[in-house]
């Protein structure tokens, strides 16, 4: 079977690996959780990273610090893997889900901002000692909308100078579900910039994988310092068991992030061959009836899972199987999950089912071979 997306290990992994379990630096401290942090402000360009066990601990604990509270919701695209809404829901909040465009397959800007326009109202609470906390709330519902969760769907973006703007009129914080965009550009600013938070991922699927993990960015020292701080169980004092909250014992182990440092340094060539694979693809496949995501003038895709929209979904998802490429279909969206079901979900045309029943993700690790992407362009081809 062609793989779907599995890591690529070619790299210094099994040498930094190795130092870690020579010297007994396997677990919550060590240089590697440091170095690890480090490639990644360097690469994206954001002051400060923290890196956590996964993507969805990273997600969790940025919500909370964006002042995101109990009964708040939270405003996230219709489709998104479901660990957006649930960190959502750790937050004590509730997603309040919008639909998605059905070139780029990313969150609806027109809807949004119509959405606020119509049925939101600015409040501000404080009590003139503390800050201002200045938010909307939903004129339908009267709860507060503490946030905003954009995702880099597969690793494309939307119009982020027009979603930045947005925010700002409707004084939302933005949490960028960036898990997925690693090495994804919107005018030369890499994702998870933007926003008060960003978050990224190195699950096993992923454009970098640790096996498992996570990291939350920031350009906010303060922030960052309370992210480190929370994830690390709101410890005061190294020596002493001395707690100041209710922290998490999110952080990534230093074994894992051995395993970080390697492919970090190998990132630029994995990007490299995801967009070599994603020119081949869309050269051989693209049609009027099969189509690959549409991106933006303006953003620089990761392309990190190919996924295309075809007429006979569930056909092709047989016939590719049975012909020995791995594929996936796309996520159930939020709003037909059992959990969200009731969350408000705002849609004129229900764009997510379309793109759910027509999309199909096929081989996209960087470590596939010219002929494995020939093979997989063959076997597209050949079904009827
Ligand atoms: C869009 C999205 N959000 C959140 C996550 C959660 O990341 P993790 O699996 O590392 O918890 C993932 C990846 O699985 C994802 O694709």
């Amino acid at each position: 079977m062609i793989p779907l997306s599995i890591p690529n290990i070619s790299g210094n992994e099994w040498q930094y690996v190795k130092d870690c379990l020579d010297t007994g630096w396997i677990s919550s401290v060590g240089s590697y959780v440091n170095q690890f942090e480090e490639k990644i402000t360097e690469f994206t360009g954001a002051k400060y990273a923290v890196a956590t066990m996964n993507g969805t601990a990273a997600l969790h604990i940025a919500l909370q610090l964006a002042g995101v509270r109990e009964k708040d919701l939270v405003i996230v695209p219709n489709i998104t893997f479901v660990a957006s809404c649930n960190a959502i829901k750790y937050a004590g909040a509730d997603p309040m889900l919008i639909d998605i465009d059905p070139h780029t397959w990313q969150m609806e800007l027109d809807l949004l901002e119509e959405h606020l326009e119509k049925y939101t109202y600015i409040v501000a609470e404080g009590d003139g000692e503390t800050e201002e906390i200045v938010r909307p709330y939903s004129l339908l519902s009267h709860r507060r909308i503490g946030a905003i969760m954009p995702v880099h769907v597969l690793g494309n973006m939307v119009d982020m100078d027009r979603l930045q703007r947005i925010c700002k009129r409707f004084y939302l914080p933005m949490v960028e579900d960036s898990t997925e965009a690693l090495g994804s550009y919107f005018n030369k600013q890499h994702a998870g910039t933007f926003g008060q938070f960003g978050t990224f991922s190195f699950n096993g699927n992923k454009i970098i994988s640790t096996g498992g993990g996570g990291v939350i960015v920031t350009n906010d020292e303060i922030l960052a310092k309370k992210a480190k701080h929370i994830t690390t169980t709101a410890k005061k004092d190294p020596f002493e068991y001395d707690h100041d909250e209710v922290g998490y014992n999110y952080r990534l182990v230093n074994i894992l992030a051995a395993v970080g440092v390697a492919q970090m340094e190998q990132l630029p060539a994995f990007l490299e061959r995801k967009k070599a694979i994603d020119k081949y693809y869309r050269e051989h496949l693209e049609n009027e009836n099969l189509q690959f995501q549409k991106v933006g003038d303006r953003v620089i895709p990761n392309n990190w899972l190919h996924t295309m929209k075809v007429k006979d979904q569930r056909g092709m998802i047989k016939h590719l199987l049975d012909n020995g490429v791995q594929c996936r279909p796309f996520w159930v969206p939020m709003n037909q999950l059992k959990m969200y079901q009731n969350c408000r979900y705002i849609s004129n045309n229900d764009i997510s089912n379309m793109i759910y029943r027509s999309c199909i993700s096929i081989p996209s690790s960087t470590n596939l071979t010219d002929a494995q992407v020939e093979e997989v362009v063959r076997v597209v081809q050949s079904f009827k």
